[in-house]
């Protein structure tokens, strides 16, 4: 195996052939800085393809993609999942049509949403009181919408959540095929299922039709880089490959491309020794913190207990639920006293992710923390119950009509029964907790403040929580 692409733009970089292109750095390094990055950004010149109309080295390197997963067609993005997300709904899907939507779905679903006019019917994900987590999507239940709801188009999900959880994409597949409606799985937390048979299969080989991974949360490749798959023949490919060249950039940067390209040769290489030591590393870690008293570590044994179908064992997740610890303190604490930074905390846990470049030296370093750390904790009465998603908010309108209506600042402490015109959206993990149209509820604004006063970022509460709301009575 080779990495056509990252090769060809290693040698291109020695050769003597001055730049009359794109980018203006014209690769001097010495004064731009970056090193050997910048010295293989270039642009769409001779013999280096183009990811619209690919013909030569894109293509060769698409095809070890298809190759890796078992498509019939993938595509590189360099906007993330984010655009791969856009092109897949909007692309499939007709304008107004009805589409079931897992409400635990990232930002990029809802954008879709809107760009397409689309009309969402919500299923809620199940939840996991004992470690307060977000569970997964049950196939009975989307049944049901689809029986419930003629015409339906696609379902949209998410699976793996950002903290693991994997739904049953076999099942959902069974029934999106039963009734002829597509089942994009958003994928962007599992570029590394289902490629070797250390790990959970992923939503590829389970049936999905479309399926969306972001190689930069998982898999070692640069920030942005990701991948859109098509798996089946129901997929429109002209509609595909329309909308992708209008959501993605014209001037796709071939760093980011090459950068896949390394990955997928990393893989393609060398993937079964990589995911043994991955696995072997997760385990010894997993085993090494088999004595904690207090901190919880959510495992297999959900599997076991039938609280989900699935879970990605590569997610580290310490569950400190009824501790006198909470989650973004115990984050804090690793930062400042163990020089370890995870993902991203909540008030219940800590999530750290990792991959197949993690080192044992680092997963060392973050167990002897939690070790350290748990020895000085103890159980608490909490009588406190955690707020995950708030299945209970209604829309008065449809989330694209929501832009063409007058809207107004308010405080947040003053929005209680008015309509929220903007995305509430805790980042990360980038999860709408309120979408345009819906009514803000009391319990809804309590939940924003107690995430506030937590210091989460909150995206869509402005400066001095000025938050928009639909103005009625204009
Ligand atoms: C579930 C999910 N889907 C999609 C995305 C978007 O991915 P990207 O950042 O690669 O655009 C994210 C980002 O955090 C995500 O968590």
């Amino acid at each position: 195996m080779s990495a056509p692409l990252y090769e060809k733009l290693i040698s291109y970089k020695s050769m003597d052939i001055y730049p009359f292109h794109m980018p203006g750095h014209k690769r001097q390094v010495n004064k731009l800085g970056f090193g050997e990055i910048a010295e293989i950004d270039i642009t769409e010149i001779d013999d280096f393809d183009n990811l619209y109309h690919t013909k030569g080295i894109i293509k060769e390197a698409q095809n070890n993609v298809k190759i890796l997963y078992g498509t019939k067609e993938s595509y590189f993005l360099v906007n993330g999942s984010t655009v791969g997300i856009l092109t897949a709904i909007t692309s499939q899907c007709k304008r107004g049509a009805k589409v079931i939507v897992a409400r635990n779905c990232h930002k990029s679903v809802y954008n879709a949403i809107m760009i397409k006019g689309l009309d969402p019917i919500y299923v809620y994900p199940s939840i996991i009181e004992q470690y307060g987590l977000v569970g997964e999507i049950s196939p009975k239940e989307v049944e049901s919408l689809i029986i419930n709801n003629n015409d339906i188009e696609a379902v949209i999900i998410t699976s793996p959540t950002y903290d693991g959880v994997i739904s049953n994409i076999r099942e959902l597949a069974k029934i999106t095929n039963k009734y002829n409606i597509l089942l994009i799985v958003d994928e962007a937390h599992g570029a590394h299922l289902g490629i070797t048979n250390y790990t959970a299969n992923g939503a590829i080989k389970e049936g999905a039709d479309l399926v969306i991974h972001s190689l930069h949360k998982t898999l070692p490749a640069l920030t942005q880089t990701a991948l859109l798959h098509i798996v089946s023949d129901r997929v429109n490919k002209t509609k595909l490959e329309r909308s992708l060249s209008i959501f993605q950039t014209s001037s796709p940067s071939y760093i980011l491309m090459a950068s896949i390209d390394n990955c997928i040769n990393i893989l393609t290489s060398n993937k079964e020794a990589l995911f043994m030591s991955y696995m072997n590393n997760i385990d010894y870690f997993r085993n090494k913190l088999n004595g904690l008293k207090n901190i919880r570590i959510v495992g297999m044994d959900m599997i076991e207990k039938g609280i989900v179908f699935q879970y990605d064992i590569t997610k580290l997740i310490f569950v400190v639920k009824g501790l006198n610890i909470n989650g973004n303190n115990l984050a804090e604490e690793l930062r400042n006293l163990y020089n370890v930074q995870v993902e991203y905390s909540t008030k219940d846990y800590v999530l750290a992710m990792t991959s197949i470049f993690d080192t044992m030296e680092g997963f060392n370093k973050l167990a002897d923390a939690i070790i350290s750390i748990d020895k000085r904790l103890y159980k608490v009465n909490s009588t406190e119950k955690t707020k995950y998603i708030d299945t209970y908010l209604r829309a008065k309108h449809r989330i694209n009509e929501v832009e063409d209506l007058e809207i107004k600042d308010i405080n947040i402490s003053d929005a209680i029964g008015s309509i929220s015109s903007d995305f509430i959206i805790p980042y990360p993990p980038g999860i709408p907790l309120v979408v345009p149209g819906e009514i803000l509820e009391e319990e809804t604004i309590k939940h924003i403040n107690q995430l506030l006063q937590q210091g989460i970022d909150v995206l869509g509460v402005r400066d001095n929580n000025r938050i928009s709301i639909i103005d009625e009575e204009k």
